[in-house]
């Protein structure tokens, strides 16, 4: 067995151009969904799985996300003195958790953030979650990641099927199926042509990694989009050790996009209690009006 997973890098450098102008000078990790901004989620997600130390890689304009994950002392007090202990529970409950920001100087491709971590990270393996994609809170998908990894003691990689019409946005595997849900990798790409991917398994945002990747990331150029890119590099760690990848059949959300979000929205408020009710009502009534060609 491999060393634990206690690590988790959170990339937050890109640009959020697709979230314009909302994005044009507050991060789009703090975009919120339902309450709580789309960072969050990951960081419970990856608490839940027992991962103690976030390393957040930011960018310019990102500062929101440190005041976020920071104690916030006035408001804490105020919440006391007006009695509003559910909310008081709700912002201090990660106060306790250790959060490092490393910026980014400039947005050259998820490789290079990575990279970015390696004072952080050491020699030890580590989680990275991309926060734009919301796995559903519901399912063990890093979990399932975190027990694959302490079994085969090698860098683990989410995949999902997806349609055609969106493989030229992800990273793609070909891979030779283990057993169920679990694949041997045998090459990756980024963002191919449909024509040329070599399968419809994508890799979606979370990634068990190990700390070899450091050097190869270091040796490789700008390769898709002219940025420094994570497919790449693991390509490169294929030479020297085996990588596998889990295929993920829960729900997940590319919150990266509008409609990805506004799903995530909807499906999210649908499980929050507070809300639930008097939106399902509402969207009785839409899907009424959508049928009847009135909207
Ligand atoms: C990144 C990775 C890509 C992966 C995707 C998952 O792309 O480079 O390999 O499939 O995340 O969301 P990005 O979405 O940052 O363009």
């Amino acid at each position: 067995m491999g060393k634990e997973i206690k690590k988790a890098i959170l990339p937050a450098g890109g640009l959020g151009t697709r979230f314009l102008p909302a994005t044009k000078a507050s991060p789009k990790e703090m975009l919120p969904i339902v309450d709580k901004p789309m960072i969050q989620y990951a960081v419970e997600e990856a608490r839940a799985c027992g991962i103690e130390e976030f390393i957040i890689i930011t960018g310019k304009y990102k500062r929101a996300i440190e005041d976020h994950f920071d104690s916030a002392f006035e408001l804490e007090e105020s919440l006391k003195k007006t009695g509003k202990k559910r909310l008081l529970e709700e912002i201090s409950r990660l106060n306790h958790i250790n959060f490092a920001y490393i910026r980014q100087k400039a947005a050259i491709g998820l490789g290079h953030a990575i990279h970015c971590a390696k004072p952080f990270v050491k020699d030890e393996p580590f989680a990275v979650l991309l926060s734009d994609d919301i796995i559903d809170p519901d399912t063990l998908l890093l979990h399932e990641m975190i027990n694959l990894y302490n079994e085969f003691n090698s860098p683990i990689l989410a995949l999902q099927q997806v349609p055609v019409s969106d493989i030229n946005r992800y990273g793609v595997i070909e891979g030779k199926k283990e057993r169920e849900s679990v694949y041997r990798i045998k090459s990756l790409v980024e963002k191919p042509k449909a024509a040329d991917a070599p399968s419809d398994m994508a890799i979606i945002g979370r990634y068990i990694l190990t700390p070899d990747i450091f050097e190869i990331l270091e040796g490789i150029g700008p390769g898709k989009n002219a940025e420094i890119q994570l497919t790449d590099a693991l390509q490169g760690l294929l030479k020297k050790r085996p990588i596998y990848g889990y295929l993920f059949k829960g729900k997940r959300y590319d919150a990266g996009d509008k409609v990805g979000y506004l799903k995530a929205t909807i499906d999210l408020s649908l499980k929050n209690p507070q809300v639930s009710e008097q939106l399902k009502i509402y969207l009785i009534e839409l899907a009424e009006k959508i049928k009847n060609n009135e909207l």
